[in-house]
């Protein structure tokens, strides 16, 4: 949505988008009432980073930073907005810099929120890598048991710290994959060994 307008009543329809996500930005939304869901895609897929309601903002990035929309706004029930043109917006910001600070208070929290399930994926990604590698070590053709691997060294190849390299391997034996002692994982059968393909599919699948 585009307007030359500078400050307006909008009303949006449930379900209805109100703008995209690298769309460019000319104002900023306050909800007078109703519900708006905020998502951020990539490659097809839609996640849900916020639903705010009465009273809350959205959209002034576009307007602080002179960058595309950062998510998608939808209606999630019928809406009403107080749309806050560009203009609008510099003049209010120029004549009380409390609002932006105010603002970007607000969305420092928000985005700490966001921030939360990014690093426990983060961790998971993690996670998947040290026990693909293995994986592959344990499966190459010449193997032959019992197998062992250390921290030190998966922390060198993959370039992570020893002490989540440590954490895995742990999980690992945890889960029934060899032995974990003194920094080193043995393993040691081939039965042991595909467990491990188990235990990836858990981890993919966040359990
Ligand atoms: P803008 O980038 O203009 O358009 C999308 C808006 O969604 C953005 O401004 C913020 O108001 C809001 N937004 C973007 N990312 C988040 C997030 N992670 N959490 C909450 N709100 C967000």
């Amino acid at each position: 949505m585009t307007t030359e307008r500078i400050q307006y009543e909008f009303q949006a329809r449930k379900g209805q988008t109100i703008f995209r996500q690298g769309e460019p930005g000319n104002e900023m939304f306050v909800i007078e009432r109703g519900q708006v869901r905020l998502t951020i895609g990539a490659d097809g897929v839609e996640k849900e980073v916020a639903v705010l309601g009465q009273g809350q903002f959205f959209g002034e990035l576009s307007l602080l930073g002179d960058a595309p929309r950062s998510a998608t706004a939808e209606a999630v029930e019928d809406s009403v907005l107080l749309c806050i043109g560009r203009d609008v917006f510099r003049m209010m910001v120029q004549d009380d810099l409390d609002i932006v600070y105010r603002m970007m208070s607000i969305q420092g929290q928000r985005l700490s929120q966001t921030n939360q399930p990014i690093q426990q994926l983060g961790a998971q990604l993690v996670r998947i890598r040290i026990a693909t590698y293995c994986l592959r070590q344990l499966r190459a053709a010449q193997q032959s048991f019992p197998a062992s691997m250390t921290s030190t060294a998966l922390a060198g190849i993959l370039g992570q710290r020893t002490d989540a390299v440590d954490m895995t391997l742990a999980d690992l034996a945890g889960r029934g994959v060899g032995e974990f002692a003194g920094g080193r994982l043995t393993v040691a059968s081939r039965e042991q060994a595909d467990r491990l393909i188990e235990v990836v599919c858990d981890y993919a699948e966040g359990r």
